[in-house]
This record gives structure tokens, sequence and C-alpha cells, in this order.
């Protein structure tokens, strides 16, 4: 069998946590092999062994039939092997090609050179991978989703061929998703071989070919994605039967809750500004925002929160006008927050789990008393939180938010803005990276939430989320309200058109 990598009963242990135990993963030549797993599962660790950034306890790596170690990532370059992070990182006022070369660049021809002669080559792969770069934009003015092709072309660059992508569509709008498809299918007839982490069993049937299942750190098998079903990968996963569907009584909204009234907010972005846009979230009910991104949804959400002046227009909570109260002022009031960003709005990566669950209440009683510190409630407090959320970690508490895997990173956001018991919780993507299991019950809590009188507005790009979990749903398009709809009485379709700007009244 022609294998290209075969990672061989591997194991890797965190203080606290065994990662990867005894894992077995075999990589044919020209396949995309689907990684799943629960969050925590070992996915990433698994694959930053294969990419060389940490070295696995036990087992072995052959790559093309020989045996290997590979003690960095340099080792894996050399071997083609390339690795695109669950979190990429690119230099921001750097362009495409100066990001792509660093790390590579010989100094023989002087570097001006060498980058000219590196634009056209960029350029030429990005042509016949189909990758749609330009090399020499900024990286701070190219959407995520050309960020991530970035990524995918230094690898391609450093000529690697077996590629591994850590959640390449977690970040992805559906558009963007299908043209990553697309891009795979190109590197595959090239003879390339792909590794793909993702949460999304659709995409693993529309994707992969085979697919490898770990749980809690154990292979549990590789199947025939063909020949296998959504559910049959998702009971593999997590070791039960899972429901897509939400289950929730019908809504019984009370008073309004948040009221934004002719609210116009000028952009940062290039996306469109949000102009004169007026919504009502009433106490019991879930407003979900659907809208193609970049339609105002961003800028809905930082002024509702706080982050974004409003230029013209009121924001009012439970009936007192928050126009231009401080973020601080606003979570006094009542307002939660599931940010977009967990990495850069969420959580402070250096603090423990337990600080980063006290964010906004630290400074209360009994978290502090005459301005120290309590550490003894606080570690309490976090522990009611991970325990409730499953949120898995080696050391609990103790963990620092950094060595968190992505989706339990997300989960302990979840816990601490749902724990506070805002009065107003605004939820952005809040399931992005969750595992099928987590999804379901992070849905059961914030209907709970809604269930106990609280206001929720959900800001989803994927509109199966808003249809299955709203009450309500506003359709944005331009940085416009296209139209409210009750979630009952509608459907994908009328909501797609509406989302491109088609009006239920001019529908058909
Ligand atoms: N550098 C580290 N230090 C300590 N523990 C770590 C470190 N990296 C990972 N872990 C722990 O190892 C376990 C596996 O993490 P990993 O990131 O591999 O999960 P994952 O399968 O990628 O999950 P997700 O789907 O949420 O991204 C987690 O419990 C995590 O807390
Ligand atoms: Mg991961």
């Amino acid at each position: 069998m022609d294998y290209v990598v075969e990672m061989l009963n591997i194991r890797k242990e965190f203080p606290g946590i065994v990662a990867n135990d005894d894992i077995t993963l075999r990589l044919k030549r020209g396949e995309i092999h689907a990684l799943l797993g629960e969050n925590g599962a070992g996915k990433s660790t698994l694959m930053s062994i294969l990419f060389g950034m940490y070295q696995p306890d036990r087992g072995t790596i052959q790559v093309n039939g020989k045996e290997v170690r590979i003690s960095n990532p340099n080792v894996a370059n050399h071997l083609g092997i390339g690795m695109v992070h669950q979190h990429f990182k690119l230099v921001e006022n750097f362009t495409v090609t100066e990001n792509i070369i660093m790390g590579t660049e010989t100094r023989r021809w002087g570097l001006f050179l060498d980058v000219k002669q590196a634009g056209r080559k960029i350029a030429e792969l990005s042509t016949r991978y189909g990758l749609n770069v330009d090399p020499y934009a900024k990286i701070e003015d190219i959407s995520v989703g050309m960020q991530q092709r970035v990524e995918i072309l230094k690898m391609l660059y450093r000529k690697a061929d077996v590629l591994i992508l850590d959640e390449p569509t977690g970040v992805l709008t559906p558009q963007e998703i299908h043209e990553l498809g697309k891009i795979m299918k190109n590197l595959i007839a090239e003879g390339k071989s792909i590794i793909l982490i993702t949460h999304k069993l659709k995409e693993i049937k529309e994707f992969a070919d085979r697919c490898t299942v770990i749980r809690r750190g154990k292979t549990i098998g590789t199947v025939d994605v063909a020949a296998t079903s959504e559910a049959a990968m998702a009971e593999m996963m997590v070791g039960r039967q899972v429901s897509f569907k939400v289950q929730k009584a019908p809504s019984r909204p009370g008073e309004t809750v948040l009221k934004v009234e002719g609210l116009t907010v000028r952009s940062a972005r290039k996306s469109q500004a949000l102009k004169d846009f007026s919504l009502e979230v009433r106490a019991g009910e879930i407003v979900g925002v659907a809208g193609v991104e970049g339609n105002g949804q961003s800028d809905l959400v930082e002024a509702v929160t706080g982050l974004r002046k409003a230029e013209s227009g009121r924001i009012l909570l439970n009936g007192k006008e928050i126009t231009s109260e401080s973020v601080r002022q606003r979570i006094e009031d009542g307002i939660g927050h599931i940010p977009e960003d967990r990495q850069r709005r969420g959580l402070v990566l250096d603090y423990s789990l337990a600080e980063n669950m006290v964010l906004e209440v630290y400074h209360k009683a009994p978290f502090s008393r005459r301005g120290i510190l309590q550490s003894q409630p606080i570690r309490e407090y976090a522990e009611g939180i991970i325990g409730s959320y499953d949120v898995r970690s080696g050391e609990g508490a103790a963990s620092s938010a950094r060595s968190l895997s992505g989706g339990n990173q997300q989960k302990a956001i979840i816990g601490r803005e749902i724990e506070r018991n805002p009065v107003l919780l605004v939820a952005v993507q809040p399931t992005r990276g969750l595992d099928v299991g987590s999804i379901e019950y992070i849905h059961k809590r914030l209907v709970e939430h809604r269930d106990k009188g609280n206001a929720v507005l959900l800001v989803s790009l994927e509109l199966e989320e808003v249809l299955n979990l709203s009450d309500r749903i506003a359709v944005v398009n331009n940085g416009e309200l296209v139209g409210l709809v009750d979630a009952a009485e509608t459907n994908e379709n009328e909501i797609g058109l509406m989302m491109a700007g088609v009006r239920k009244e001019a529908q058909p």
C-alpha cells in the first residue's frame, strides 16, 4: 500500500493529560484524509507532532516508508510536510509575498531581487492551484479566507506534498468553504495528500476519502467516508447518539430588553457600515441575525457591546439609553458577549483558566475583598463553569488558557458569559469550532438562558444554526435590515433570498 505518512502508536502526554494515547493514522498518497474527534481529543497535538512542533513520548513516524525523526518544523518542511494552523498568524503589515518568503529567503542575490522573483513564483502557484491571491496585497487588507489561502501558498512555495489543514473552514464563509473544496481537489489532482481537521460532518462527506476518528486521545478507527453516514461518524466520535435538532418550546416573549433605533455605524473594515438600523429583542426570545459576512453584523454587535461608537441613533437596554456607555458599564448593566474572535477578545491567553473566568467580575465580592483577589472563591467559581460546560484541560482551573484546545477555549467563554446570567446575551458564532456533541449542549444552554426570561441576540454565518435556534430572524444586507421573520414560518430558501437583498414581499 502506498502510504506517504504513517504515524504509528503515537503517545504524547502533557501535565495532567494524555493528549495522544497510542494513536495510529496512515495517510495514502493522493487522498483527503479527515481527522475527526471531540474538542480536546488530541487532533491538533497529533498534527503538531507530525509538523515537528512536539516530540512524541512514544511511537514512530514513517514518511514514504522510511522512519524519520521530525525534530522541528524545518525538518518537516524538508520532508515535504506543511501545516496551516488552527489559529494562523501572518504579519499584518507585510505583503503576501513577504509573509511567504519569511524564513526561506536566500540573500544571495540581495533581498530585493528575491522578493520580485518570489512574487512571480507565488503568482504562478496561485494561478496553477486556483488560489486567487494577490502576491503584493498587504495581509491587513485581505479577507480571512484569502489569508488562509496565503497559508496554503506558503506550504506550496516550500514544496510541501503533505498538507495539514487544522480546522480551515472554521473561519470561512459558506462561499469560501466551497472555494476551498475546489482548491483541495486541485491539490489532490497534482498528487498532493491532505489531512483535514473539521468538526463539520457535511464537509467530511463532501471532501474526504477516508476519516480517522479519535476520542480522548485514543484511535477509534478509520472509515471509508462514502460508506459511512454522518450519524455513524458522530456516534464513533462522541460515543453516543447526537441530536442535530434543537429541542425547544415556543418562545414566550416579554418586555423589550434591547431596542436599537435608527442606528448608523461607520465601519472600520471594508465591510458595509450599518445604516439606519432598528431592531428589538424581547425578554424570553432569541433573535438571530442572518446575513452574508460583512453586511453590518459586526458593526451591530460592536455598537451594542460598546466596542464601536454609534454615529447616530440610539441603543436602549431595558428602557435605559446606553448609546454612549463604556463597555464596562454595559457589562454592569447586564450585557454578555460571546465574541467572534475568541483569541483576541475572549481570553487572555497567558492567564489561567480561573483568572479568565472572572475577567469581568474579579473586582467584586466574593472574588475581591478590600482590593485583594481571593483565590479560593475564584477557583471554585471557575471549577463550576469547567464542570458544567465540560471544559477539558490538563490542569483544570490552573491550566493556562493558551494550553486549551480551540474548542475548549470556546466552551470556557460561553460558560463564563452565560454564568453571569446577562439580561442580554450577544452571541456571535457561538458554536464555531465546537464538536457536534458540544454544539448540541451549547444550543440547549442558550435556549435555557432564553427560557429564564433573558434576551439573546444571535449572530451566525451558519444559516442552519440561525434557523434552528432563533425565534425570530432579522436578515441584513448591505448594512440594512431587509426583513424580520418568524423562524417557524420561514425556510432556508426565503432567508437565502433575503440575504441577497430580495425583500419578502418581492419574492415569488
Ligand atoms: N501545550 C500544551 N500544554 C498543556 N496541555 C496541552 C497543550 N496542548 C494541548 N494540551 C491539552 O491536550 C489536549 C488535546 O488538545 P488538542 O489541542 O490536541 O485538541 P483538539 O483535538 O485539537 O481539540 P479542538 O477540536 O478543540 O481543537 C487538551 O486537553 C489540551 O488541553
Ligand atoms: Mg485543535
